[in-house]
């Protein structure tokens, strides 16, 4: 198997190639990533010698740069690159409708140019837009109605790429997933976020009355739930991943609070984000009955375990937090790995 994987220097991408690299052995994987603010080669620097592995700098949405991660052959290919912060889609939407759909678009034509090349489009719970709390979670029926520019340009992508399995008969794949967390999760999002404000003392941001409900998953859940879906997932199909784990976002705080025994009083109630969706949940059932996945993962153990893994880590996120990684990590990346 000859693997392109995009955004493989980011959170869900770089926990997938070194899933992939452990759990199949002889698998060859190339990762084309253009080390965004949210591409952090540290990420994958234990991989960089690994001859199984390849690095290519470059932008999914310049054909170019797709034409040259593939020389060579793919087999197959996982797009995780993206913009993923909502926050920041509502500050600026025009690079995540570069990235997400013309870099989506370029994806899919490389594929179907190369011919046999079965693609995974990684996709968000986002895209059908927000759930009542009394209503069921969302199945892979529910219309897309997306409310945030970032779960917009998702939607986009989602229809273009359903409509090229449709229109050129090519073999693509579907996921949508809720909410995940786990190690190497960039910290502007909200449990990376908490967890290192807390260890440095600082104040814990609660967008609104924080009973914003999220449904969680753990990372590495997720990322078996891709690889099942790249392996087996019907051609055309759509697969929703959730772990059944709805939580208040004041309850999580509450927790990594506790959990890091910090003061309660650096919670602080701040400013609404504009528009926002105010319960996600997914009904995962469709992919636990054809693929037999299930998350292996509570989030009471998740989220111990990845308090645990950001206070192992601090050296990761610190430089993360003070941008010495876009310096210091690419540097030393770069000269090793061509
Ligand atoms: P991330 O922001 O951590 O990483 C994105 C990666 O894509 C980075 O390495 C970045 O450098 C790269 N990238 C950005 N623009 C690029 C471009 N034009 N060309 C090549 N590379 C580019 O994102 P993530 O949280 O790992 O999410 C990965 C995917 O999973 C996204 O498609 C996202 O929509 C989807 N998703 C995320 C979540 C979540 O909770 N994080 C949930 C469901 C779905
Ligand atoms: P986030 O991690 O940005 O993911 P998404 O918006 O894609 O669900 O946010 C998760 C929830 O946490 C969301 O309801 C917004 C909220 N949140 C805060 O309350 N404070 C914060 O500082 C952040 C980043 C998010």
């Amino acid at each position: 198997m000859r693997l392109l994987v995009t955004g493989g220097l980011g959170f869900i991408g770089s926990n997938f190639v070194r899933a992939v690299l452990r759990d199949r052995p002889d698998w060859r994987v190339t990762n084309l990533d253009l080390v965004t603010y949210a591409g952090n080669p540290a990420n994958l620097a234990d991989l960089a010698h690994d001859p199984r592995y390849r690095f290519v700098k470059g932008d999914i949405a310049e054909p170019a740069d797709v034409a040259r991660a593939v020389q060579g052959g793919a087999d197959a290919l996982v797009n995780f690159a993206a913009e993923s912060h909502v926050d920041r889609s509502i500050l600026s939407a025009t690079p995540f409708v570069r990235t997400n759909v013309l870099g989506t678009v370029a994806l899919l034509e490389a594929a179907r140019a190369i011919g046999r090349c079965r693609v995974v489009h990684v996709s968000t719970d986002e895209v059908y837009g927000a759930l009542g709390p009394d209503d069921p979670p969302f199945t892979e029926q529910t219309p897309v109605n997306p409310t945030s520019p970032y779960a917009a340009s998702k939607a986009a992508a989602d229809h273009l790429a359903l409509s090229f399995a449709r229109t050129h008969g090519q073999e693509i794949v579907i996921t949508r997933c809720s909410n995940n967390y786990g190690p190497y999760q960039f910290p502007e999002k909200l449990i990376p976020l908490m967890i290192t404000n807390a260890i440095e003392g600082k104040k814990l941001p609660v967008y609104g009355d924080g009973r914003q409900v999220r449904d969680w998953i753990h990372v590495e859940d997720h990322c078996a739930g891709v690889l099942a879906v790249l392996e087996r997932g019907r051609a055309g199909e759509v697969y929703n991943f959730g772990a059944r784990a709805e939580r208040y976002n004041i309850d999580i705080v509450s927790r990594i609070v506790a959990l890091l025994k910090v003061q309660p009083g650096l919670v602080e109630h701040v400013a609404d984000r504009p528009a926002h969706d105010r319960r996600y949940a997914m009904d995962a059932g469709k992919v636990e009955r054809e693929l037999g996945w299930r998350p292996a993962r509570s989030f009471e153990d998740g989220l111990a375990a990845t308090v645990r893994w950001y206070a192992e880590h601090e050296a990761w996120w610190r430089a993360v937090k003070d941008g010495s990684y876009r310096d210091f990590y690419r540097q030393w990346y770069e000269e090793r790995v061509p």
